[in-house]
């Protein structure tokens, strides 16, 4: 199986047993404590599953400018976007502690994980906008994921971490949440050799359906992981559990038996584009998959990156960067001529109104007016899962 990034093994910061778990616990009686933001808690997830390794906890000043400037951690390890616990709040612990970091996104004060605080660093204005410039390609407040990372602080904390649980993940998506250790042992178990991955944040739709079918196809696959965001997304985005429920119904009728595994990741949506992309296929690596499926406008938002940014950002990184590898898909829509979903590269005689095309505003118009979706964009099944959500006025 190919192997994870920049090491032999996952390196999974989770705690293993109750035990270790309640020990950590206890001792954390006599830490300080911080409310970390939800971005961090996000990265202790992905850190705890194993689908950050080789990292260990959160980047010092060092590390984040240069992963901003090069892709690059300090010691030249490629990674394409900072892993950070950036705080506002009143600093009352030392370099050289370890303190306790409270999850926000779950009831009651709970640790989620505890952190050797190696360094307490500021980042100046200057660093910030320069971090945000070169992750999202611009300063722009109104890209979400900037918003965000602007809204953290300026106090770095860096340093390993101990991950006690996976927040809310677990418990809210116990069917569909997996560590990336999970994922290789049932990958192992099926005994894929081949898999492709498919990155989503989106209910399943014709165009995406036949994405994994012609991947598939075209590497000769011997199975596809559909591997969905459970975390926090912009308003207006379906929520995790309506798109669950929308990709297993199309799944269970449109895919034969035992060619897809439907799973999901904790981690908070960076809408980061080309440089989100990189880190889909890091942590699709960990998974133990071959390929990850790159379309268009890939993990993007708005008009803010070109619709295919996403893919040529993989020509730009040195070749031995990564092991995976990306199957780039073009523009996938439905041929009325032809009356099947195709690829827009592959159909050169067609034009624009050739093709059933449907936003993601007209879906969400549609749905919200009571409006059946088109069979060409949506499979009835599908449409019936998400029209219910919308009829229930979410
Ligand atoms: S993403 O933010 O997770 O990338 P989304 O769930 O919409 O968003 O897309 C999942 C994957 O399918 C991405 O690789 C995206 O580029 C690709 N994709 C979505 N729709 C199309 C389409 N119509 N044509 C080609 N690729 C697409």
């Amino acid at each position: 199986m190919i192997k994870p990034h920049g090491s032999e093994e996952l390196l999974p910061k989770i705690v293993n047993t109750d035990e270790e778990k309640a020990s950590l616990l206890d001792s954390s009686k006599s830490m300080k404590k911080i409310l970390v933001n939800s971005a961090a808690a996000a990265n202790l997830v992905m850190l705890g599953a194993g689908y950050f390794t080789p990292l260990e906890g959160f980047m010092s000043k060092k590390d984040v400018i240069s992963v901003a400037d090069n892709m690059t951690l300090e010691n030249g390890l490629f990674w394409p976007t900072p892993v950070v616990n950036l705080t506002n709040q009143k600093i009352n612990f030392n370099v050289g502690d370890k303190i306790a970091l409270i999850d926000p996104n779950v009831e009651g004060d709970k640790i989620i994980a505890i952190q050797s605080v190696d360094e307490i660093e500021t980042l100046s204005s200057e660093e910030i906008d320069n971090i945000i410039n070169k992750v999202f390609g611009t300063n722009d407040r109104s890209h979400p994921g900037v918003q965000t990372f602007y809204d953290q602080g300026n106090t770095l904390i860096s340093g390993k971490v101990s991950v006690i649980n996976f927040s809310y993940f677990e418990t809210d998506f116990g069917e569909t949440f997996r560590t990336a250790m999970q994922i290789r042992s049932a990958i192992e178990l099926k005994g894929w050799k081949n898999v492709v991955a498919f990155q989503t944040r989106n209910p399943m739709h014709r165009a995406h359906e036949e994405l994994c079918r012609m991947a598939g196809k075209r590497v000769n696959a011997d199975g596809i992981l559909i591997h969905m965001l459970l975390g926090k997304l912009k308003p207006g985005d379906i929520p995790a559990d309506v798109r669950d429920s929308a990709i297993r119904t199309m799944v269970d009728h449109y895919f034969p038996k035992d060619y897809v595994m439907i799973t999901g990741y904790g981690f908070d949506m960076l809408y980061a584009g080309p440089r989100e992309a990189l880190l889909h296929a890091v942590f699709r690596q960990n998974c133990g998959c071959s390929y990850l499926i790159v379309g268009r406008d890939h993990a993007g938002v708005g008009d803010f990156y070109g619709a295919f940014d996403a893919q040529e950002i993989f020509d730009k990184i040195p070749n031995n960067a990564l092991l995976i590898k990306i199957f780039n898909a073009d523009h996938t829509a439905y041929s009325k001529k032809l009356n099947k979903v195709v690829m827009m590269r592959d159909v050169e005689d067609h034009t624009k109104e050739d093709f059933v095309i449907l936003s993601g505003t007209k879906v969400r118009e549609m749905l919200s007016r009571g409006e059946n979706l088109p069979k060409e964009f949506a499979r009835p099944e599908v449409a019936e899962v998400l029209m219910k959500h919308y009829i229930k006025g979410n």
